[in-house]
């Protein structure tokens, strides 16, 4: 190993909750080579920008950011910029063209690399570019620095296998490779004896787990073994794609009891030509039956949803049959979007673009119907109990604690400080779309 340096390193991430496993996997391999967190953007030897290139949105703020930090690195002689994830990924040494000052540029593939990047980085004076076109076979287990003492992320598969014709993810992740569970099930057990409570499996496409590792297993397999490490109360996992969400996972779900009641599930719309040209594999109509299956097997559980509006081709009367299908299922939350045109995706290049702003309209107008079902949704609880896995003080008010329940809702109440950590029943005052209001029972 190289010799250990006393520097610091700064790490913005963008995107899913992948990204934000991977920039804790990033600080892990470099505390590897003496680099602890930075205080401050300004006093950082190193800046990474963990990128997302899901919209355009995203990727624009890329380039905005590294403007805005190639004046910071100015200021500090030696400082080095490297940028990871989906932009960098795709984008490899055109980043450097688009945005001088970058010192690193590695990709989704190789993060393993980092620290030998930045040696070479700091020892050559000019710029490095690595990507892998894909995970090698031998991915070597990394260590991590976890930002969030209550809740850690565990990534169980990487990759996704679907095309659907908007999403540049299969381009910048590569296909499906699950990890092998004796692997993550040590890696649990080391979260168990670090005191946390509960763990989120991360995938593109969790449900989607196992079918590659021989012998072939399924989620429901490994939510079963997670279901015997001591300590571990909730197991979460996400994102996963309906159809592989097989039954005998939502039989997991129900008979594991660390295993949460909550189902994160995209549909992305709710109206059969759009989800055929989305390629998504399946019709409303299956999606409604696998709500009825969850519901049946577990009237408890929390269903949200991801949901694109403005879709090519997309009519009036499509996006109303979108907006019917929250009414209808009565979703938890929904993760709401424009649709935006990618690079590499076949959608981008298609007639019928629905205009910037009757887009704008449709997600409008989505929002509040959304916002009406989740309140009328949460407002169910009120006068009964949760129970709360507390995280810490609300940012709002002080004088709150916030935490989550099982099925993922955030519930504020006033409690002391020795409760974070704690999982502790509160019972519902009051709701709105976003939160739950309580009182310790
Ligand atoms: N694997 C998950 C989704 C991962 S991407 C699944 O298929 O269910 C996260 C979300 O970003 C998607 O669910 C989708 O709603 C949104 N998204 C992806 N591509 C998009 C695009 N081109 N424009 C707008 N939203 C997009
Ligand atoms: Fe993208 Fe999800 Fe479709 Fe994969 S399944 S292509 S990640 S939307
Ligand atoms: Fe964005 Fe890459 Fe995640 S594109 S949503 S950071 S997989």
């Amino acid at each position: 190993m190289a010799e250990a340096q006393n520097k610091s390193v700064y790490i913005e991430t963008f995107g899913c909750q992948m990204n934000k496993s991977d920039s804790e996997h990033m600080l892990g391999l470099l505390e590897e080579i003496g680099y602890r967190q930075a205080e401050s953007i300004k006093s950082a030897d190193l800046l990474i920008l963990n990128t997302c290139a899901i919209r355009a949105g995203a990727e624009d703020k890329v380039y905005s950011y590294l403007g805005a930090w190639k004046k910071i690195k100015e200021q500090r002689p030696g400082s080095l910029i490297a940028v990871g994830g989906c932009v960098a990924q795709d984008a490899g040494q055109t980043l450097l063209k688009r945005s001088p000052g970058v010192d690193i540029v590695f990709g989704t593939h190789n993060l393993h690399r980092l620290p030998d990047l930045v040696l070479q980085a700091q020892s050559r004076g000019e710029p490095v570019v690595e990507i892998y076109p894909e995970l090698p076979d031998d991915l070597p287990e990394t260590p991590v620095v976890r930002l969030n003492s209550t809740s850690a992320w565990v990534s169980i598969i990487y990759g996704c296998d679907y095309n659907c014709t908007y999403c540049i993810v299969p381009y910048v992740r590569g296909r499906e490779k699950s990890r092998h569970p004796d692997s993550i099930v040590a890696e649990v057990e080391e979260l168990a004896a670090a005191n946390y409570k509960e763990v989120t499996l991360l995938g593109q496409n969790v449900t989607a787990y196992g079918h590659d590792l021989n012998p072939a297993q399924h989620l429901g397999n490994l939510l079963e073994r997670l279901g015997t490490v001591d300590g571990i109360k909730r197991v979460r996992f996400l994102t996963g794609h309906p159809r592989d969400l097989k039954p005998e996972i939502i039989d997991a779900v129900a008979s594991v009891p660390n295993a949460c009641e909550f189902f994160h599930l995209p549909i992305q719309a709710g109206d059969d030509r759009t989800l055929r040209r989305m390629a998504r594999g399946y019709k409303v109509d299956f999606y409604r039956r696998l709500v009825d299956q969850i519901r049946k097997k577990i009237p408890e559980a929390a269903i949200t949803t991801d949901l694109i509006v403005g879709f090519p081709g997309e009519t009036e009367q499509e996006f109303l049959n979108t907006v019917s299908l929250v009414e209808e299922i009565c979703f938890d939350a929904c993760n709401t979007a424009a649709y935006s045109p990618r690079p590499h995706t076949p959608s981008a290049g298609w007639g019928e673009q629905v205009p910037e702003e009757m887009k704008y309209e449709r997600l409008r107008f989505l929002n509040s119907v959304v916002a009406d079902v989740s309140q009328r949704r949460n407002r169910r609880l009120i006068g009964g109990t949760v129970e709360v896995l507390v995280e810490g003080r609300s940012n709002r008010n002080a004088a709150r604690l916030t935490g989550r329940t099982r099925t993922n809702k955030v519930v504020n109440f006033e409690g002391g400080d020795e409760l974070v950590g704690q999982i502790v029943t509160v019972r519902v005052e009051a709701a709105n779309a976003w939160a739950l209001r309580g009182a310790l029972a």
